[in-house]
Parts: C-alpha cells; sequence; structure tokens
C-alpha cells in the first residue's frame, strides 16, 4: 500500500509537471508567434501609417488608394499592419532614416520582391501551392510574385474581367516560345494558359491541370466520340497522351502543320 503522504507527492510532482510542460508549450507557442512577426518585418521597426508614406511615395500612395488591398481591414493581433505596412512590414526605421534603398544586409523596409513571406501571412494556401513539386521559383528566389501581380495598381490580378488573352501577357515576358504568331494557332490559348496550366504550383509535370487526355478531351469531346475532328481516336487515346507520341506535340501552335504536329 501507498502512504496516503506519498500518494500526495507524487500528485503534486505530476501536477508539477503538467505545469512546467504547459510552460514550455506556452513558450514555444511565442517564440513562434516572435518567428512569424521576425520574418516578416525590420528589427525593431513599429508601424506609421499609410499617411506618412505618402509624404513621400505619392506615387505609389495613388496606385494603392485603387487596389484590392487598400480595401483589405486587417483584424486581430497584426490589426496594426494595415496600409502599405501590411506587404512592407513596419516602417519607423525606415522613416527615421529618412527613407532611402536598402542597401545589402540592411534592410530599413521590406520588399516583397525579395520577401514572398509577406504575403504568405495572410495567403497561406499559396505557400503550399509553391512548396509542390513543380512550380514557379519564387521560395528559391528566382523570380517573385510581382513578375506577375502589380500589387499597387487597380488589379493585382494579372488579367482582367474581359479577357484571359491579357493575362497570357505577362507568361509571354519569360515564355517567348508559347507565343508564336503561329500559322496555326490553337484557339485553347485564346482562354489563356490557365486553362491548362496551373501557375503556382502542381503536383503534375509541367504544371498540367490534367496529365492525360482529359487536358484536351474538356474541349474536344465530340458527339461523334470517339470520332474527333474527321477521325476516329479510339485506338490512338490507348497509345499516350494526346501531345506525346508524335501526335499533337505543338500544342501551343504550329508552324507547320494545322493539326498542331511539330
Ligand atoms: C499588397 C502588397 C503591397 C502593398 C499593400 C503595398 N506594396 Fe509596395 N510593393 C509591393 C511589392 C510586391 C513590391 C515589389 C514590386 C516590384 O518589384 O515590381 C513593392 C514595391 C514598392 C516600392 C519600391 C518601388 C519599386 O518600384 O521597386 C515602394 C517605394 C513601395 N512599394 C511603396 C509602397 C507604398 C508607399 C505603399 C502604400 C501606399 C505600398 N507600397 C503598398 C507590395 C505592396
Ligand atoms: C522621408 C521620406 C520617406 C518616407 C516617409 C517613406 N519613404 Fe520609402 N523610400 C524613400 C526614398 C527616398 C526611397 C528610395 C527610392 C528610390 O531611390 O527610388 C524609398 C524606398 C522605399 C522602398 C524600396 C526599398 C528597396 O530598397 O527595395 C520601399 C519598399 C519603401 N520605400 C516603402 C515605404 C513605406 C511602406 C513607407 C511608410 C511606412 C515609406 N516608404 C516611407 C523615402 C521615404
Ligand atoms: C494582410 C493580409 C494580406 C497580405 C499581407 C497580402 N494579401 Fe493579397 N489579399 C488579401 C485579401 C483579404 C484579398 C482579397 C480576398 C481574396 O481574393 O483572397 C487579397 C487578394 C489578393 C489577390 C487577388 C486580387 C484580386 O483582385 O482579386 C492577389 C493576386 C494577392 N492578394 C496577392 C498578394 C501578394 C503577392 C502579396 C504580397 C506582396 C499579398 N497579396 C499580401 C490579403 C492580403
Ligand atoms: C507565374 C506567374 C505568377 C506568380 C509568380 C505568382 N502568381 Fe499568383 N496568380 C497568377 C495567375 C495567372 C493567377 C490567376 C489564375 C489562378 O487563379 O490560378 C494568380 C492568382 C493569385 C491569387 C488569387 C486567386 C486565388 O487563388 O485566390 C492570389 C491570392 C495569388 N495569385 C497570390 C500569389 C502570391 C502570394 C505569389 C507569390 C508568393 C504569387 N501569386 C505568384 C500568376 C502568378
Ligand atoms: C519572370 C519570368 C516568368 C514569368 C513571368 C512566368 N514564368 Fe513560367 N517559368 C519561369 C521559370 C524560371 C520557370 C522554371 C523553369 C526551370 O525550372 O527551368 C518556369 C516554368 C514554367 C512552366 C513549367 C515548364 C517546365 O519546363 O517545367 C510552365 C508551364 C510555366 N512556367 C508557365 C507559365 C505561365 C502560364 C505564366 C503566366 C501566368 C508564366 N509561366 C510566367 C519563369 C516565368
Ligand atoms: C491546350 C492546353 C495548353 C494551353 C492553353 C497552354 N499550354 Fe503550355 N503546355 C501544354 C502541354 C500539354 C505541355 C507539355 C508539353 C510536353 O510535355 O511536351 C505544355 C508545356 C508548356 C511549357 C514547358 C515547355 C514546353 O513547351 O514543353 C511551358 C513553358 C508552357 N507550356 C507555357 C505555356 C504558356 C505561357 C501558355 C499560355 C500562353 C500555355 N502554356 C498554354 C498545354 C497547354
Ligand atoms: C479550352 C478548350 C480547348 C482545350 C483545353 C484544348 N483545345 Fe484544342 N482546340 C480548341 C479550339 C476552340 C480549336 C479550334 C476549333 C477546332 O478545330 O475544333 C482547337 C483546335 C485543335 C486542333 C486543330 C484541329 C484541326 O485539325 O483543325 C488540335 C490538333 C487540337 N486542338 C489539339 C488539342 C490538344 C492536343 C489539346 C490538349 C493538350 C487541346 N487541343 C486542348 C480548344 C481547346
Amino acid at each position: 500500500m501507498v502512504s496516503k503522504k506519498a500518494a500526495k507527492g507524487f500528485y503534486r510532482c505530476f501536477v508539477f509537471i503538467f505545469f512546467m510542460m504547459g510552460l514550455f508549450w506556452g513558450m514555444a507557442s511565442i517564440c513562434q508567434a516572435a518567428d512569424k512577426g521576425g520574418a516578416a518585418s525590420t528589427v525593431g521597426a513599429t508601424y506609421v501609417g499609410v499617411e506618412t508614406c505618402a509624404t513621400c511615395h505619392e506615387k505609389e500612395y495613388k496606385e494603392y488608394k485603387l487596389s484590392t488591398h487598400s480595401r483589405i481591414e486587417v483584424k486581430g493581433d497584426e490589426a496594426n499592419a494595415q496600409g502599405c505596412e501590411m506587404c512592407h512590414g513596419p516602417g519607423s526605421v525606415h522613416v527615421d532614416n529618412g527613407g532611402g534603398l536598402n542597401k545589402p544586409g540592411q534592410e530599413t523596409i521590406l520588399n516583397p520582391r525579395k520577401h514572398p513571406e509577406v504575403c504568405f501571412t495572410c495567403h497561406m494556401d499559396k505557400k503550399m501551392e509553391f512548396r509542390l513539386p513543380y512550380h514557379h521559383p519564387v521560395l528559391e528566389g528566382r523570380m517573385s510574385c510581382a513578375d506577375c501581380h502589380n500589387l499597387h495598381g487597380s488589379d493585382s490580378r494579372p488579367w482582367t474581367a474581359t479577357s484571359m488573352e491579357d493575362a497570357n501577357e505577362v507568361c509571354f515576358k519569360c515564355h517567348k516560345d508559347q507565343r508564336g504568331p503561329f500559322p496555326w494557332e490553337h484557339q485553347a490559348l485564346r482562354d489563356g494558359c490557365t486553362t491548362c496550366h496551373k501557375v503556382h504550383g502542381a503536383i503534375t509535370d509541367k504544371m498540367l491541370v490534367a496529365r492525360d487526355a482529359n487536358l484536351c478531351l474538356r474541349c474536344h469531346i465530340q458527339t461523334t466520340f470517339p470520332k474527333i475532328g474527321n477521325s476516329n481516336h479510339n485506338v490512338r487515346l490507348t497509345q499516350g497522351t494526346c501531345w506525346s507520341t508524335g501526335c499533337h506535340t505543338a500544342v501551343h501552335g504550329s508552324y507547320f502543320d494545322r493539326h498542331l504536329r511539330e
């Protein structure tokens, strides 16, 4: 039999252990929070508000007023991170220094071109996308969200409500081969690159939205299927994807052949 006194000691010991565990857990989460803030701010800086930035950055301020992000109200712990500072981090150090460009290793203000993590504080799902096996090398620092998104402008999306073709322009900056003009264009491109490609990242090679014939059959299925166009595809569809095995290899448009071959 365990004595009453020993049992009590045992119990105290347990309470103590739990207390310590709680303390460690609490500390761990405080450190994590500090980490998160640390990643997306300049050391020692505090928030100064958008009007202060406006005194020196009139152009950016005017543009920003029309942007999607100017309508965002930040709530909770990060509520101070409003306006410019939601993306540039707290600005007091920059302002106290009279502004100016960052020097290497001495940043007074964050520039999201180099710090995509500021975007991830709100767009967490995008971080996951960039971590998928096939992705644009943003996390690797080889390109930036700003290569495709105009964060200050009235539309941070690279396309407009009226046409997806505008969106393609942003892609052609780097992917010139897909621009053409092709004697035999593939009309699918008029619906935008995003009809076939994910843009941030994907689990499929070349960031394709589907890795098999379904990519093409979404548009090319007709009532006479397996006839596509004038030819029966019954056997062909078992031989590989539509763009491999020497068939429609020039999916973006062809210089030689109306059936999109190279
Ligand atoms: C939604 C995020 C976001 C907000 C809000 C925002 N910016 Fe920016 N800012 C960026 C990004 C991204 C870049 C990098 C642009 C690039 O490199 O093309 C940038 C770049 C800049 C630059 C560098 C200029 C340049 O062309 O390289 C200045 C100055 C600037 N921002 C000021 C401001 C001011 C002032 C405000 C508020 C009126 C503001 N920003 C609000 C995302 C933002
Ligand atoms: C006292 C004037 C002044 C104020 C206030 C000011 N800036 Fe600047 N800032 C500058 C100058 C000057 C530059 C250098 C611009 C250049 O040479 O093109 C600059 C550069 C920047 C850059 C680019 C840094 C880099 O190297 O990539 C960003 C981003 C920026 N400012 C954001 C802000 C934000 C956000 C605020 C408000 C928190 C702010 N600025 C307030 C004067 C100011
Ligand atoms: C403080 C939170 C916050 C930060 C920081 C932030 N965003 Fe956003 N962003 C939002 C919200 C909220 C929306 C509107 C709702 C939505 O479409 O998800 C939005 C919308 C967008 C859109 C869609 C725009 C549209 O017109 O529909 C893009 C693109 C975008 N953000 C990119 C960025 C990039 C790139 C950065 C970093 C430079 C960034 N955001 C930083 C909160 C934020
Ligand atoms: C290669 C070009 C490209 C890069 C780089 C890029 N985006 Fe995008 N983004 C797009 C396109 C195109 C769309 C619209 C198509 C779509 O919805 O998939 C989009 C849509 C979005 C949207 C709004 C639609 C949604 O899914 O909610 C947000 C938010 C966004 N991007 C955030 C980001 C952030 C944050 C980064 C950087 C970490 C980034 N993007 C980098 C091209 C890009
Ligand atoms: C700033 C330059 C830039 C812009 C703008 C850009 N890309 Fe890219 N793209 C890249 C780079 C860099 C890679 C990675 C290539 C590599 O790893 O060798 C890439 C890879 C790709 C790939 C995969 C190619 C492969 O060989 O695996 C596709 C598909 C793609 N981009 C489509 C797009 C689309 C669609 C857009 C427009 C929404 C776009 N890109 C905008 C630079 C860019
Ligand atoms: C009809 C579907 C479709 C559309 C629309 C489309 N692509 Fe593709 N893209 C593909 C396929 C399929 C591949 C893979 C080709 C391969 O593996 O041989 C590919 C491959 C790529 C590659 C990798 C290099 C290459 O040619 O193999 C890049 C870069 C690319 N696409 C960019 C773009 C851009 C930019 C746009 C918009 C202008 C676009 N794509 C529109 C289907 C499409
Ligand atoms: C967004 C819809 C869409 C998607 C997805 C699509 N196409 Fe197309 N495609 C069209 C349209 C529209 C035309 C022109 C009208 C026609 O000939 O049916 C066309 C024409 C073609 C042609 C030329 C037909 C001819 O002989 O004149 C070929 C070949 C073709 N597509 C192959 C593909 C392949 C391969 C894929 C998948 C990688 C694909 N398409 C995905 C819409 C699409």
